[in-house]
């Protein structure tokens, strides 16, 4: 698909905008076959958990080649059963990388165990598995890795480090759908794997998560917790004439409705679509912006398939005369939608009151945040956008950049010379 000429050979059209629209940082795409699907399960007899929920499970595990697949309401909801079937409480740590959504961390939180942060990787942005390796102790029962912006983290470390120290491996999945590490579909390495789908990941039901294991047990824990801790679902009570149902454990509503089912199972059929768009645009970025003195690029080992959820530049500030959030606010002022993924979780005000963090604790991911920007990437994004963002980027950026020492000295020689 290239841009707007390939994608509409599939039938899918990119969005017209006028230049000066704001570009955003992500945006869903729906067509009218993600529609039809939905109409037809509003006419149908079933609009929650029912068979569709089932159907999309099932092409959702085999996509991501896991056994087990569990539909919930969003990805905080995909977290907070891994966390529950895990049985954490009180007086168990999970380690948790402090570059991610709060809702890794707060899932964790949310069982009333604590999680711990352990810094991440400079170049890749990623869980450093030496950095979690220092902040495990007795009470460490997990540990959550952030597949972040779309790169898989380092899984085969990490998988020895928690077998090696008796811990389960999460995979916050969220940005990772579809990447590939090691000949092998992220979603199906770890021990427990979530995703999200809401409308700026990779495919969406408005709002919905799942969860992927290879551990049946873990997957029946969870689809009760979905469904308020009762035995009971839609299937068995239709099969067997009984108004008798239990509630084991203390479970939520946290289920995903047919409807919204039926919009994932059509719009997982688009992945690979929405994918290779989003990888081609990303390389244009790379292109783009591999050379210049002021921008550091994203860094993307070799071996791994990105999924290229989030394309995040950071500034090389001794370059420039200002700071990231006023190289920001220029850009938004220039029409670009750009973000911030993301500040760190332990410096957010409920974290530093309730588990008493405090700047300095991860200091490369603080590093990181205060250089970083999130460029606009979604499928829909046309070729001219793409461009837009490019030439708004260097423009600011330029307007800013200060000379190097090297650079005033050999003026100054030449000034001399003169
Ligand atoms: C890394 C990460 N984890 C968890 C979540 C939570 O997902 P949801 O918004 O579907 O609850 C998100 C969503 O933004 C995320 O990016």
């Amino acid at each position: 698909m290239t841009g707007s000429e390939g994608s509409a050979d599939k039938g899918i059209h990119p969005a017209k905008e006028t230049p000066a629209e704001m570009i955003p940082y992500g945006r869903h795409w729906i067509d009218e076959d993600d529609i039809a699907s939905v109409v037809e399960v509003l006419r149908s007899p079933f609009l929650t958990t029912g068979p569709v929920v089932d159907r999309f499970e099932r092409a959702f595990a085999d996509y991501v080649g896991s056994p087990h697949a569990v539909a919930v309401s969003n990805g905080t909801a995909a977290l907070h059963a891994a966390a529950f079937a895990l049985e954490l409480g009180p007086g168990d740590e999970v380690i948790v990388p402090p570059l991610t959504f709060a809702a890794t961390a707060n899932a964790i939180v949310y069982q009333g165990a604590e999680p711990v942060f352990a810094d991440i990787d400079p170049r890749t942005l990623l869980l450093d598995p030496a950095a979690s390796e220092e902040r495990i102790n007795d009470k460490t029962r997990a540990m959550i890795t952030v597949d972040y912006a779309g790169l898989p983290s380092r899984y085969d470390d990490l998988t020895v480090q928690a077998r090696t120290y008796g811990l389960t491996l999460i995979a916050d999945a969220c940005h990772a759908l579809g990447a590939v590490s090691g000949g092998r579909r992220v979603g199906s390495i770890a021990d427990l794997n979530t995703f999200s789908f809401h409308p700026v990941k990779h495919m969406t039901t408005g709002e919905g998560g799942m969860i992927t294991t290879g551990d049946k047990e873990l997957a029946e824990r969870m689809r009760r917790f979905r469904n308020h801790g009762v035995t009971v679902d839609y299937k068995k009570r239709s099969r067997t004439n009984t108004h008798a149902y239990d509630m084991k454990e203390l479970g939520y509503n946290y289920r995903l409705t047919d409807i919204q089912a039926a919009l994932g199972i059509s719009q997982l059929a688009k992945l690979p679509l929405f994918l290779q768009r989003r990888q081609q645009i990303a390389r244009i970025y790379d292109e783009a912006f591999a050379d210049d003195p002021a921008i550091i690029p994203r860094f993307v080992p070799g071996e791994v398939e990105h999924a290229c959820h989030l394309y995040v530049l950071q500034l090389n500030l001794e370059r420039l005369d200002v700071d990231r959030d006023m190289i920001f606010g220029e850009l938004r002022e220039e029409g670009l939608g750009v973000n911030v993924h993301y500040k760190p979780v332990y410096l957010h005000d409920w974290y530093r009151h309730n588990l008493g963090t405090k700047p300095g604790l991860c200091p490369v991911a603080e590093r990181a945040y205060n250089r970083m920007i999130t460029l606009p990437l979604y499928p829909r994004m046309t070729d001219d956008q793409v461009q837009r963002v490019i030439d708004t980027v260097k423009r600011v950026i330029r307007r800013h950049e200060r000379e190097t020492v090297a650079e005033r000295n050999a003026y100054g020689t030449a000034a001399k010379g003169w």
